[in-house]
């Protein structure tokens, strides 16, 4: 293990000159440095509109503004040497923080902060084509401004203006590195989603695969690196059919591929010539990989090496790997971007506090049900709280939603406008099924969380685990990569280890081994987490057994609820479905929770 610096005091913290104003100071820490190669990569995954990094937590308080700083001081780095730098994003840059979410329309300020940094290939994740405007910024905005690096290998859009479908960008890139001479063959796909709305159409992978203009492109030999980038796991079926059919016709041409979407981070060998990274979630994670012994258009190939780190967004990191310090990292390019995300949060009023949470909330940290977990806050508390609808609200009612509803932990602090979004971004809201017998709407829970495969059976699309929150699917394939989803022994046994010197954070295990963080952290466990959680709300004094009662549940699960009630024996359709709260979604029914329960001085 090479350390890059070894700090005595691990709690100094470090000064910081740009990032924003109020955001936590870096921590220093021990690093590993970043292994350069002929090629080098800096790669972001589902950033989901965390561009102005993480105010509370020093791991990952850097902005968009200084990672674009980051990548400007690596390149020069890079090139005085030679080499090259590509920039990668692969997709879920929308919904999940404020800085997206909270403005009129949606986005309204983050696509110029994102498109500011330089981009060498960029494709779209599953978020941006939930709904017709979201795909269509992707189509009217985002692609033009990446013309020469956007790609939509398997995506095609309704094209506002004419209405024909049409490929929501070019399907594939060519080129050739700047320093190296490298050349490259560059895809963008995304997995096979099949919950956008009807504006777009994403084909399945297995179909691309065998189209012409695919089958032409792989068989080119005028390659040194395949570059397979995408909104997808690393280990999925899709990229291994991508994988399969690129080396059925090229036996040792090397292959990269980027993915995500699985909010881990994550490295997977496919052989000695091709690896996936995927670079974790919401601006948490830099993903670094860096290639050397492909061949270039004057030399041929020699050994091959291959290189990955997952950086800490945070300054202290990003000095140190570009050789910078506080005074001569930033430009003045940098810090107007830091400046126009300040302007924007505050235009945006995402610091407007609605209480002050006594406790830090977990989403995988704890056991469910346990006091400091944010999923039995909201079943013991908020929903009994808050979920009435005042047509209803005599009636007993059973609420239900799927963990996945819930994208972050809430920090002990204040709770700001920012917060709800973060927690929750979505727009869906509640619907309701009108008197349900009890004695079978109580199973519902049940087969909700262990029902497995007979859901999938009846319908395709309805796999259980697409209820769950992204990083808890790291876990759902028995697998060695990401982060350890620890057993309550191996809690312990992390616990009684002696990391007294080292912050918590995280401490990934992949396929080639534990040494990928940047950052050297002691572990953090993560917890099994249920598929969904129930509140039986105003049941007091009636006879459950003979009762009917209200089955209240978010919009998202509503496939799930009407097939599990098909299951019990109670034939329910669509038709039978009504808003519940109409006015409200999880994010408003939080914030008045927080604002009636919660003291406002932090
Ligand atoms: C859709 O996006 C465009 C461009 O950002 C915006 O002008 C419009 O108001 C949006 N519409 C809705 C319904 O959000
Ligand atoms: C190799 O690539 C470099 C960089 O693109 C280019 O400048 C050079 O002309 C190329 N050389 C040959 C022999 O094609
Ligand atoms: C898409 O869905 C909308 C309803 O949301 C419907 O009005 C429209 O006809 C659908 N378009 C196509 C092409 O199916
Ligand atoms: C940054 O590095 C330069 C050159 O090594 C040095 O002169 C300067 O004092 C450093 N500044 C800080 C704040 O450490
Ligand atoms: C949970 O909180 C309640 C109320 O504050 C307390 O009585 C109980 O002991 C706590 N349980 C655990 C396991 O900490
Ligand atoms: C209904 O919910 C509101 C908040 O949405 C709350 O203020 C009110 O006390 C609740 N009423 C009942 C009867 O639970
Ligand atoms: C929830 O509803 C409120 C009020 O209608 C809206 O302002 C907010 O944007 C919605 N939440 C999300 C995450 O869209």
């Amino acid at each position: 293990m090479r350390l890059g610096i070894w700090a005595a005091f691990a709690f100094l913290s470090v000064p910081a000159f740009a990032s924003q104003p109020g955001a936590s100071n870096p921590l220093e820490a021990p690093l590993r440095d970043l292994q350069f190669g002929q090629l080098n990569f800096l790669h972001t995954t589902d950033t989901h509109g965390w561009h102005a990094g993480h105010l509370l937590e020093p791991s990952f308080s850097a902005d968009w503004g200084d990672y674009v700083d980051f990548a400007d001081r690596l390149r020069e780095r890079l090139e005085a040497e030679g080499k090259d730098l590509l920039i990668v994003d692969t997709g879920d840059r929308i919904e999940g923080n404020g800085l997206y979410d909270a403005s009129e329309p949606k986005g309204r300020y983050t696509f110029d902060i994102f498109s500011s940094q330089h981009m060498d290939i960029i494709c779209s994740g599953n978020h941006e084509l939930y709904k017709q405007n979201s795909s269509e910024n992707e189509f009217l905005i985002t692609a033009p401004a990446y013309a020469d690096s956007y790609l939509a290998s398997n995506l095609d859009i309704v094209d506002p203006e004419t209405g024909e479908l049409v490929p929501l960008a070019p399907r594939f890139k060519s080129f050739t590195t700047k320093n190296q001479g490298i050349r490259i063959i560059a895809f963008g796909f995304l997995y096979n989603f099949d919950r956008n709305y009807n504006n777009t159409v994403v084909h399945r992978v297995e179909n691309t695969i065998k189209e012409q203009w695919f089958q032409d492109v792989i068989r080119r030999r005028d390659v040194d690196l395949f570059v397979v980038t995408g909104h997808s796991a690393i280990r999925s079926e899709e990229f291994k059919a991508i994988y399969t059919a690129i080396r059925s016709v090229q036996w040792d041409t090397p292959i990269q591929f980027f993915g995500g979407h699985w909010h881990v981070r994550d490295y997977k060998k496919f052989d000695s010539k091709s690896y996936g990274l995927a670079s974790g979630r919401f601006m948490e994670t830099i993903g670094f990989q860096s290639i050397s012994g492909l061949a270039t258009n004057v030399s041929s190939a020699s050994s091959i090496s291959f290189s990955r780190r997952y950086i800490d967004n945070n300054l202290f990191s990003l000095y140190h790997h570009s050789g910078h310090n506080s005074s001569s990292f930033h430009t003045a390019r940098g810090q107007h971007i830091s400046k126009s995300i300040q302007e924007a949060r505050k235009g945006l009023n995402l610091d407007e506090t609605f209480g002050c949470s006594d406790r830090d909330l977990w989403m995988d940290r704890v056991r469910y049900p346990s006091n400091d977990s944010v999923f039995s806050w909201l079943d013991q508390q908020v929903f009994p709280g808050v979920v009435n609808d005042s047509r209803r609200n005599d009636k007993p009612r059973l609420v239900l939603t799927n963990t996945g509803a819930i994208r972050f932990d809430v920090f002990k602090g204040a709770f700001t406008k920012d917060t709800t979004y973060i927690m929750c971004p979505f727009t869906s809201g509640f619907h309701f099924l009108k008197d349900v017998p009890y004695n079978r709407a109580k199973h519902l829970l049940q087969l909700l969380n262990s029902g497995g495969e007979i859901f999938e059976q009846v319908d395709q699309s309805l796999a259980m685990w697409k209820m769950k929150t992204p990083q808890q699917l790291g876990s759902h394939l028995d697998r060695h990569g990401a982060q350890q989803m620890a057993s309550p022994q191996e809690h312990e046994q992390v616990a009684l280890s002696s990391h007294r010197d080292l912050n918590p954070g995280y401490t990934t295990v992949d396929d080639a081994g534990r040494d990928g963080d940047d950052t050297i952290h002691s572990p953090i466990s993560f917890y099994r987490q249920p598929n969904c959680i129930q509140s039986l709300i105003n049941s007091q004094n009636i006879d459950l057994e003979d009762a009917t009662v209200d089955v209240v549940f978010n919009e998202f699960i509503q496939p799930w609820i009407l097939l599990a009630l098909k299951f019990l024996g109670l034939d329910y359709s669509e038709n039978d479905v009504d808003k519940y709260m109409p006015d409200d979604n999880m994010t408003t029914l939080i914030a008045r929770w927080v604002s009636e329960n919660w003291g406002s001085k932090c």
